[in-house]
């Protein structure tokens, strides 16, 4: 069994775009600037937006935090959206999910210039990476799809079960994995709640993906030997032992997994962390009009 090293792994990238944008600035060109929005006090947003905006400072881009209380309302958070939209210096931005319930995340998504939109929600970048034309893709499938390439896994021909149909996940998944071309080629199985069967389909994939916000959901018993195993699942559970006082749980009983995988993600330092390096990918492609 080897590790698949999201960590060491996102520090290359982000040690790769750092070099990039010191050349860029060295001729003269425009720091890429992130800009992130931020309703409320969720602990999870805190975390991962804080952690979005140190790893600006680490690549040497400019961000940019907007912050709301949970009380802001729809029309008002719009209005900030289109202002991004319009800001000329301002690359790309997020706004950082969930969202409070009287507003809907939806139209927040769609009303995202397609061109700034480094999270790939907006239905314009859904589109167009479903067709395999340029666009910017969600942070998560990107990190993945990254992941298998720089660890070379080999994917042409072979059985990849996702289990989980998310929007930001599975379904991206999907479609990036059963496209031509590397890393894709592969034969795609979509499980869900409704799935029949789940432990026999997950016992022929070559590749498992995890991504069900399940914590340690998938058992050993699941697995086929030499499978490659990747969890997505970052379910925060309160802990004595860390001092943050929380602990991250992955959808894969890790322990009893592992020993079965040729390749396996760990939970923290697998997916996780390739997720900001995947965002910072997508500003440096926004600043530099890679894509549109
Ligand atoms: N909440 C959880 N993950 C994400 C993400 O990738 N982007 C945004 N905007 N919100 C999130």
């Amino acid at each position: 069994m080897q590790i698949i090293d999201g960590k060491a792994t996102s520090q290359k990238v982000k040690d790769e775009i750092a070099a990039e944008v010191t050349q860029m600035k060295a001729k003269g060109g425009k720091t890429p600037h992130l800009a992130a929005i931020l309703v409320g006090n969720d602990g999870g947003s805190e975390t991962y937006v804080a952690a979005k905006i140190k790893a600006c400072e680490y690549v040497g881009f400019k961000s940019s935090l907007v912050r709301f209380k949970d009380d802001v309302s729809e029309d008002e958070l719009l209005a900030k959206v289109q202002e991004l939209n319009d800001d000329n210096d301002i690359d790309g931005f997020i706004v950082q999910l969930p969202l409070p319930k009287h507003i809907s995340e939806q139209k927040v998504t769609d009303a995202v210039d397609y061109r700034k939109d480094v999270d790939g929600f907006h239905p314009q970048n859904v589109g167009r990476m479903s067709i395999g034309s340029p666009a910017f893709i969600s942070a998560t499938p990107q990190g993945i799809m990254e992941l298998i390439k720089r660890y070379k896994i080999e994917t042409s021909g072979k059985h990849v079960v996702i289990i989980g149909r998310s929007n930001i996940v599975g379904r991206p998944m999907s479609i990036l994995l059963s496209q031509k071309g590397y890393p894709g080629d592969a034969t795609v199985t979509v499980c869900h709640s409704r799935t029949a069967n789940l432990k026999e389909v997950c016992l022929q994939a070559d590749i498992i993906i995890a991504a069900i916000g399940s914590p340690e959901f998938v058992k050993a018993d699941m697995v086929k030997q030499g499978a490659v195993v990747i969890d997505v699942g970052t379910t925060r559970i309160k802990s004595d032992t860390t001092k943050s006082g929380w602990k991250l749980k992955g959808d894969v009983a890790y322990d009893q997994v592992a020993p079965k995988c040729s390749w396996i993600t760990p939970v923290p330092g697998g997916v996780g962390p390739m997720t900001i390096a995947s965002l910072l990918q997508n500003t440096l492609k926004a600043a530099k009009k890679e894509i549109y």
